[in-house]
């Protein structure tokens, strides 16, 4: 995809309507710029897409089925500047068609999707809304059904699915996800372990973890290894072993190579340490507190540790990264700032408001 390099753009056009409004912000979309966000494959006349030429002016042009598209582009961050960010306002399966239109099959390396949970609730913030609720489980298991199996050609032959969910359907999910990626090819299931006001159970304990179920797409996906930084001390009680010293006083312990051969080498500790510990599946990571910078305000606004950290185990630099239910837009603040070209999207205008708020944040 042909993608403009290092100018700001906006392209504005409109969802599922019969007329389409955008306007062009930032940046005079000049004859060279017009050419640059020629998508290939894209069968749309360029005069229907582009006839706004000043910034500011408002256009409107007939279409259909076609979501309205931001195209963030970066001058002022050299990091950014070659890394594309779309933005669409649509309903996921209006985004995939339109993706499909662009040929972007098998384009992306990391497919993130966070839907709604099953939870019955109507989700409400300062910053949004949007509603959980469903006739029944029947009907939820098959909304997620129809987006997953519309996802799938998207996801690159050796990239990874992320499906972010909780206790109210993960285990439907996890069978679903395994019935079409194959059972063999899922990978783990994360448990984001998060602290938070906690109430006596009488009639459950408190639940205070989400599940990030993890596919890949074909047994040659690789992860990228993660460690978590670790102490000295923490190190020695967990080993309870005598630490030993060389001469120069560097400290050691016995490593173990099967029965029977318990000094089999030497671990130096600050090696260990520089390294760091090897991640699990269970990640502990705080939820955004009332009072943090990164709050949005939109409900359901996932902590920007957690996503970065989906982005640093799943993904290369240049890899695109796809959230067509983003919500306020952390996959794509994590996956932009770390080099990642990342399209997302949702149908709220809202979310689509404050996702574009915070990728203007990390150019601006
Ligand atoms: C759980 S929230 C995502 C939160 C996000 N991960 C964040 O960090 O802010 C789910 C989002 O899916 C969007 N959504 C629900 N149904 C959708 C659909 N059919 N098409 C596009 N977006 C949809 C909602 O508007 C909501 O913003």
């Amino acid at each position: 995809m042909e993608l403009p390099s290092a100018k700001c753009v906006d392209e504005y056009t409109a969802g599922d309507e019969e007329k389409t409004e955008y306007t062009v912000l930032n940046s005079p979309m000049n004859g060279q710029l017009q050419k640059q966000i020629k998508f290939r494959n894209d069968k749309t006349k360029s005069h229907q897409r582009y006839s706004c030429t000043k910034p500011g002016q408002k256009c409107s042009l007939i279409r259909q089925n076609v979501p309205r598209i931001r195209i963030l582009s970066n001058k002022k961050s050299p990091s950014l500047s070659h890394v594309p960010c779309l933005v669409l306002q649509d309903s996921a399966l209006n985004q995939l068609k339109w993706l499909g239109h662009k040929g972007l099959f098998g384009r992306f390396q990391l497919i993130y999707w966070d839907p709604p949970f099953f939870s019955g609730k109507e989700r409400t913030a300062v910053n949004g809304s949007f509603k959980d609720q469903w006739s029944s489980l029947q009907e939820y298991v098959a909304f997620v059904k129809e987006h997953f199996v519309q996802f799938l050609p998207f996801l690159s032959p050796t990239g990874f699915f992320v499906l972010h969910c909780d206790y109210h359907a993960s285990h439907y999910l996890k069978i679903l996800g395994d019935e079409l990626l194959g059972y063999d090819n899922f990978r783990n299931e994360v448990i984001w372990h998060y602290r938070g006001r906690r109430q006596k159970a009488i009639v459950r304990v408190n639940s205070k973890h989400d599940s990030l179920l993890i596919w890949a797409k074909s047994a040659e996906a690789r992860m990228n290894p993660i460690f978590d930084s670790w102490d000295r001390d923490y190190y020695v009680r967990m080993k309870k072993q005598p630490v030993h010293a060389d001469e120069d006083g560097r400290e050691w312990i016995w490593g173990h190579k099967g029965k029977g051969q318990s000094k089999a080498y030497r671990i130096y500790l600050d090696e260990v340490i520089a390294q760091g510990r090897a991640i699990d599946n269970v990640w502990d990571i705080p939820i955004i507190n009332t009072s943090a910078h990164e709050r949005v305000g939109y409900p359901t606004q996932k902590p920007l540790k957690l996503m970065e950290r989906v982005v640093l185990l799943l993904t290369q630099p240049g890899d695109w990264v796809l959230d067509t239910m983003a919500g306020s837009g952390t996959t794509g603040v994590a996956a932009w700032s770390l080099d990642r070209p990342v399209c997302l999207g949702d149908n709220n205008p809202e979310a689509v408001a404050i996702m574009l708020r915070r990728l203007k944040q990390l150019i601006t």
